[in-house]
């Protein structure tokens, strides 16, 4: 039916990719203009890490800005920000967001921020967000953004762990009709952290004006009506671009530390030969700058093709209703959109027989791709009949900076297959694993791995913890990069991700770590024991639910005890997390030994089939929590057993 997308044969790439990896990656190479072009193309790091083209030098924002203009298009709009929860919109030609990137870059150079310091962005989805990240490219330091959904005390883990000289907020940021004060939460998280920040550099918006009260506290109009623009300095392929900090198993987040030249050389694949766009084409990615969709595919990415790249400040419903996002789609000419499933499962409650997308002209768009969760097949069908173009569901997470399994739209089109992430990226050997390291047959669930090494643009190290990326990576299945996800590949190819295999849980499509709300939910004094779980939800994929013991001795009625609970996640992580339910219980299941069993648990929560483990101490308890899981009851359960 979509046929005529392809020029090459998948296959063919597929295996020249992998057969040698280094003349496929040094002529990918060849499509971004390099100040110097490597002539090492894969070789080893100082961690005895496979690296890419370390003697290349380059600088990303020259790549997604400057080239551009060299090439003529410096009058093409590179990106519009569309606001429907400030009535704004707002467009920048790659001259115009070069000279605000330029320009911004002379206020951190003026603050004495140079090549490798580091500047943490808590920002929400406004143009300066992004404008922030590119300076920070242009003069070679590393930028980390935080998610400004993020409690303060997420913020200041952050801070302790990049220690950045300087801190760039806005004053607020705006969820639906509630305006969030940014400035409080940003002097909170800087009163916990330990590490020092020389500058906290703060945007003043119209809905709220920050209190500049603090020493440290700078306003970026002054600073920027004061500073000269900047060039581009060049960096080496390998120095780092970006760090973001993701949730893994533990409390504490891992810092995904990105560098410059895989990132480009990827980025840049990836919008041709996955996304199919070119120099001048819309192309759209709804998510926040806080996540890696933002990082990739709202900044980096359709720059350096010379796309436009519309960043939203909205959400897919009520703002102001469910034809949002089609009314963005008509009204910029939007050839490729990506979007997580969750914003069109609220889209599909609203509005079931999407009567609003009549009201616009969506013909501009050619295909429509998803990630960030699993895409429910009524969702999946209900996408398909309504736009009538590709939905292609692909998956990748933020360790990997850009797809892993996609229908490569530039090279050849394949039949998407509702429930499948499709076939495995050119430069990604996929493989399924059992626990005990044995390759398994098309239909065998096991370990979704990548045997080494992996291509251009995906993490190097975690940051300042070379042993927690080979401990969480590497070392579970040696000589593979370990996903984290559970899957299996069918007899075509395609391969089905069903889901983490570890204590990470995917909420609305916001990455997030059980044991992070644990640390939270066992401070509370009346708890003695916790442990929390992602749970089915119908429109957001998984909410996180605690199973809890209380203290001897303590009595606190359940509904309040859930109140404050629920109060101290949203305060301590944040209120995306949607922590909002707990269950009570007398013990929770352990082996003889004492170990909490999480994978039962897990596996209970996720209404999957599970084995009784022979070690544990009372198989009753597992019943019971599948009940009070299922029926959402606060309540004691297990009294007795
Ligand atoms: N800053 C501050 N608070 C935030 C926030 C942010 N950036 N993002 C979410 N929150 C808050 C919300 O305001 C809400 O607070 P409340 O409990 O006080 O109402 C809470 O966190 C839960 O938010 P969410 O799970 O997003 O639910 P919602 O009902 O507010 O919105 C959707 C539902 C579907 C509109 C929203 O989840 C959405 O847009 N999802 C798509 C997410 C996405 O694009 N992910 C892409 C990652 S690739
Ligand atoms: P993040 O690092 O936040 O992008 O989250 C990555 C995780 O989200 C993956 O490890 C998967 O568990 C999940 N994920 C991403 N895309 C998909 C998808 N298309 N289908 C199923 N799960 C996905």
């Amino acid at each position: 039916m979509f046929s005529g997308y392809g020029v090459t044969d998948y296959k063919k790439e597929y295996s020249q990719a992998l057969a040698d990896p280094q003349s496929y990656w040094a002529e990918q190479a060849k499509n971004i203009a390099w100040y110097k072009a490597p002539s090492t193309i894969l070789s080893k790091d100082s961690n005895d890490n496979d690296a890419w083209f370390v003697d290349g030098e380059l600088n990303s924002a020259y790549l997604a800005l400057d080239y551009h203009i060299e090439q003529g298009r410096g009058e093409q709009t590179a990106l519009i920000y569309d606001s429907p929860v400030t009535n704004t919109k707002s467009t920048y030609s790659f001259i115009e967001l070069r000279d605000e990137v330029a320009r911004f870059a002379g206020v951190l150079d003026g603050l004495g921020v140079t090549k490798g310091d580091r500047v943490i962005i808590y920002m929400p989805m406004i143009a300066e967000a992004a404008i922030a990240m590119l300076a920070c490219a242009r003069i070679g330091a590393i930028h980390s953004v935080v998610f400004g959904g993020f409690a303060p005390r997420e913020l200041a883990t952050r801070i302790d762990d990049a220690t950045p000289r300087v801190i760039l907020c806005a004053s607020c940021g705006i969820e639906f009709a509630s305006v969030i004060a940014y400035k409080p939460l940003v002097d909170e998280a800087l009163k916990i952290s330990e590490h020092a920040v020389e500058h906290c550099v703060v945007l003043q918006r119209s809905q709220v004006a920050a209190e500049l009260g603090n020493d440290i506290d700078r306003d970026w109009q002054s600073l920027l009506a004061d500073a000269a623009p900047v060039d581009p300095v060049p960096v080496l392929s390998s120095d780092p671009l970006y760090i973001l900090y993701t949730s893994g198993t533990t409390g504490k987040p891992k810092g995904v530390v990105r560098d410059n030249g895989g990132h480009a050389v990827a980025l840049s694949y990836s919008l041709r030969k996955l996304y199919n766009v070119k120099a001048g084409e819309v192309f759209w990615a709804a998510s926040d700058v806080g996540w890696v969709v933002g990082h990739s595919y709202i900044v980096y990415g359709p720059l350096f093709a010379g796309c436009t790249t519309i960043l939203f400040e909205g959400k897919p419903v009520r703002t102001p209703d469910a034809g949002t996002f089609w009314r963005v789609i008509a009204d910029h000419g939007v050839n490729v959109f990506f979007t997580a499933p969750t914003a069109f499962r609220a889209i599909k409650k609203e509005d079931p027989d999407a009567a609003l997308l009549k009201d616009y002209d969506v013909s501009s768009l050619r295909t429509l791709f998803v990630a960030g969760e699993r895409t429910d097949p009524a969702t999946y069908e209900w996408l398909c009949q309504i736009l009538g173009i590709p939905v292609i569901d692909h998956w990748w997470q933020t360790e990997t900076g850009w797809p892993v399994a996609s229908v490569p739209m530039g090279i050849e089109y394949s039949e998407p297959k509702a429930g499948s992430v499709a076939l495995p990226v050119p430069g990604f050997d996929v493989q399924i694993l059992s626990e005990a390291g044995e390759r398994q047959g098309a239909g065998q669930e096991g370990d979704v791995v990548i045997k080494l090494p992996l291509p251009p643009g995906c993490l190097p190290t975690v940051w300042g913890d070379h042993q927690r990326y080979l401990d969480a990576y590497l070392s579970e299945h040696p000589g593979y990069y370990h996903t984290g996800d559970g899957g299996y590949v069918d007899e075509d190819g395609y391969l089905y991700i069903m889901g983490r295999t570890d204590d990470v849980i995917n909420v609305a499509g916001h990455r997030l770590s059980t044991g992070q709300m644990e640390e939270v939910v066992a401070a509370h004094p009346a708890v003695a024991e916790c442990a929390v779980v992602g749970v089915e939800d119908r429109d957001k994929g998984q909410v996180p639910a605690g199973l809890v013991i209380i203290k001897d001795g303590v009595n606190i009625e359940p509904g309040k005890l859930q109140d404050e609970l629920v109060a101290m996640v949203r305060a301590e992580v944040g209120a995306f997390a949607n922590f909002k339910q707990i269950v009570l219980v007398q013990r929770l299941p352990k082996t003889r030994s004492g170990k909490i069993l999480r994978q039962v648990i897990r596996k209970i929560a996720d209404r999957k089939p599970y084995e009784t483990p022979a070690t544990i101490d009372d198989p009753v308890i597992l019943h019971e929590i599948s009940d009070a899981l299922r029926d959402g009851k606060i309540g004691l359960i297990g009294e007795g057993s």
